[in-house]
């Protein structure tokens, strides 16, 4: 099953694409999680990431086209995409390394979600600085055992860095929507409310999307 998780910063994509993944058994492939992990380990590509990264800018469509094909390799049978692709041309080069391949999406899900939500939420998301879990200080708070103090914002989730990346979002990765409506695949989804609530509501058209794509010649 290949799927891809598109949405807005803070719609929710990573938080549903690790509960995809885990009942699905699929891999989970986030181009933001592996960017982080060039940049914490100091690769000459992490430290060019960093500086887009950081201050919420998309990084260059070819620093991440190489990340993101070579995930999706080694896991082409069943990959849940979270991040990827965010713009026109990351789509179009996804759907023909997709298509050399012979390895169709079966489902793109469209989180959608207000902004004065996504601004709630990455505002109060804290990361744990060595497992990289992520929580919410209301919504989803560390449970007693997690230390606090291992507990920081990402650089990202700052207020003038949200604003960036909500521009950024609406300038180049909204057209990415207008690319994928008219597939078959494509659905949308309402991400505001419980998590689990919005799991079930990806699981729904999940469901259809699989339907449509069994009934495909
Ligand atoms: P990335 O890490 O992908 O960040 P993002 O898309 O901005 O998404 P977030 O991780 O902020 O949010 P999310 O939608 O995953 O929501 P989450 O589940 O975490 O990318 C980071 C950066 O890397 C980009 O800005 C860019 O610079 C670069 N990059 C990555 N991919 C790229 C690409 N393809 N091209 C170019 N550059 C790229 O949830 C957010 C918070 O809300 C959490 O605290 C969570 O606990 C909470 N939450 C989740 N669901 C709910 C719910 N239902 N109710 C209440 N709280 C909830």
């Amino acid at each position: 099953m290949r799927i891809v998780l598109f949405g807005p910063p803070g719609a929710g994509k990573g938080t549903q694409a690790n509960l995809l993944a885990e009942r699905k058994s699929l891999a989970h492939i986030s181009t933001g999680m592996l960017l982080r992990a060039a940049m914490k380990a100091g690769t000459q590509l992490g430290r060019k990431a960093g500086e887009y990264v950081n201050s919420g800018r998309l990084v260059p469509d070819t620093i991440v086209r190489s990340l993101a094909e070579e995930a999706i390799s080694d896991d082409i049978e069943g990959f849940v995409l979270d991040g990827y692709p965010r713009t026109v041309q990351q789509a179009e080069w996804l759907t023909s390394f997709l298509g050399e391949r012979s390895a169709p999406l079966q489902a793109i899900i469209c989180i959608k979600i207000r902004e004065e939500v996504i601004i709630s939420r990455l505002s109060k998301r804290r990361v744990h600085r060595k497992t990289g879990d992520n929580y919410h200080l209301d919504f989803r708070p560390p449970p007693p055992n997690v230390d606090a103090s291992a507990l920081v914002q990402r650089p990202d989730d700052r207020p003038e860095a949200i604003k960036k990346r909500l521009s950024e979002y609406h300038r180049a990765t909204e057209p990415v929507i207008s690319y994928y409506e008219e597939d078959e695949a494509f659905f949308s989804v309402d991400g505001e409310g419980d998590v689990k609530d919005v799991r079930r509501r990806i699981d729904d058209v999940l469901e259809r999307a699989l339907a449509a794509a069994s009934s495909r010649p």
